[in-house]
């Protein structure tokens, strides 16, 4: 039995962990929200794992709001900076692998092309720059680990674009939607099987990688295609 423990599982991304579970009878999940396993805890983080042994971490806290992180960026860092530092701390010191999730804001956007894992991280924002440090901390601190950078998350959980978009069309608001930023929209649920395959095919490349699932499209090709899936 691989036994993991997935942190900030009330998040999009963890709520799709705790969807997807049931389909990996090899794995023991362990979830803990930021309620009961703060990472910015660092007295908590080691009682937790003096006393619950694991193999892998999947690390999904994290402070994801991009125009807040402008205003108040301490906390951002101290999340997924700080925070992300302490996580791979406590990795370090149980043996455990961890996998963490960042994001395509490390780059600047002026590529034009899609980004590889080649490419010069340029953070434009406080919220790509506080990803970026959490990076760092973790190439610092361990070696064996994942940092998978994905994009444009959506899922039926938490705030995402996708649940926005459909809500607006069905209380028949009028949609007003930029066509000026390409992205790669990514179902959550995907990435979250994307992890567990990683994790149960004992992979060992550890290091960095690019998931998306879907093609690049602006904003407003995105809103149409799921109004375009919603009225079939
Ligand atoms: N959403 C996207 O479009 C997107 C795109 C690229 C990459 N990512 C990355 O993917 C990961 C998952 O994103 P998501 O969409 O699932 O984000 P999310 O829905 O905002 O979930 C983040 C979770 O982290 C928790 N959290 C915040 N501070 C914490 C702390 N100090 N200790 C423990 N938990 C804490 C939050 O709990 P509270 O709500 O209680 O604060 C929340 O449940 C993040 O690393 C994000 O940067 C997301």
């Amino acid at each position: 039995m691989i036994k993991i423990v997935v942190t900030g599982a009330n998040g999009q991304l963890g709520q799709c962990f705790k969807k997807v579970k049931d389909d990996y009878s090899d794995i023991k999940f362990t979830f803990c929200d930021s309620k009961n396993l703060d990472i910015t805890d660092k007295e908590r983080l080691r009682l937790f794992f003096n006393k619950n042994k694991f193999d892998y971490c999947i690390n999904c806290a994290a402070y994801t709001n991009v125009e807040q992180a402008e205003k108040t960026p301490d906390k951002a860092y101290l999340v997924n900076g700080q925070g992300v530092k302490n996580i791979a701390e406590e990795c370090r010191k149980h043996n455990l692998v961890l996998v963490h999730i960042s994001t395509d804001y490390v780059f600047d956007g002026e590529k034009g092309s899609p980004y590889v894992i080649l490419d010069s991280t340029n953070p434009i924002n406080e919220y790509g720059k506080s990803k970026l440090k959490g990076e760092q901390y973790i190439k610092e601190i361990l070696e064996e680990y994942f940092i998978i950078r994905t994009s444009w998350l959506y899922s039926e959980f938490g705030h995402n674009f996708y649940k926005t978009i459909l809500n607006k069309a069905k209380e028949g608001e009028n949609l007003s939607v930029i066509d000026t930023e390409t992205g790669c929209p990514t179902d959550a649920n995907k990435l979250a099987k994307y992890i567990l395959n990683i994790i149960i095919s004992d992979d060992k490349d550890f290091g960095i990688k690019h998931f998306t699932d879907g093609i690049a499209m602006t904003w407003f090709d995105f809103a149409s295609e799921i109004l375009k899936k919603s009225a079939r």
